[in-house]
């Protein structure tokens, strides 16, 4: 299922990645200072990772190396365990509005269960800080 909605998002990159910051943002003001000014490309980064990630959650020890170095590159960059929950809702919202009808609460749920996998485990093995 949330490969399947990553398709669908990768129709329009440019508009949900905008999408994206935009929720974050309105989440966490906070969290803006740690991007660059101009976030063009950012979002596609964010959005590729993710979806190489998630098409192999079923092989952790195959992405454990990933998961250490995009863990501890965002530990370098000032970010804390808990900002990973208002990007958590940024992407939900960003999922909820690109799929329209086709969103569902099972979909919202295998998201939060994938994010949660994955962001657990560059917290751990990237020594994220609290
Ligand atoms: C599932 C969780 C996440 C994934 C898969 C992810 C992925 C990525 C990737 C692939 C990059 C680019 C790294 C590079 O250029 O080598 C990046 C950069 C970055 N990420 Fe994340 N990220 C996640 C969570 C977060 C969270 C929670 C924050 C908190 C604010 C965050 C803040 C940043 C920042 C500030 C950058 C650098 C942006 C810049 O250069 O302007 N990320 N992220």
């Amino acid at each position: 299922m949330v490969q399947e909605s990553l398709d669908a998002l990768r129709d329009e990159f440019d508009t949900h990645s905008t999408y994206f910051y935009d929720a974050l943002f309105r989440h966490a003001p906070h969290l803006r200072k740690l991007f660059r000014d101009d976030l063009t490309g950012q979002g596609m980064k964010f959005m590729t990772t993710l979806n190489v990630i998630v098409q192999k959650l079923d092989q952790e020890d195959d992405i454990a190396e990933q998961f250490t170095g995009l863990g501890r590159t965002h530990a370098s960059l000032g970010v804390r365990s808990a900002d990973f929950a208002p990007m958590e809702e940024a992407l939900v919202d960003t999922i909820r509005n690109a799929m329209g009808d086709e969103f569902s609460s099972e979909l919202e749920h295998a998201w939060r269960k994938a994010y949660a996998i994955v962001s657990s485990n560059m917290i751990r093995r990237g020594n994220v800080p609290t």
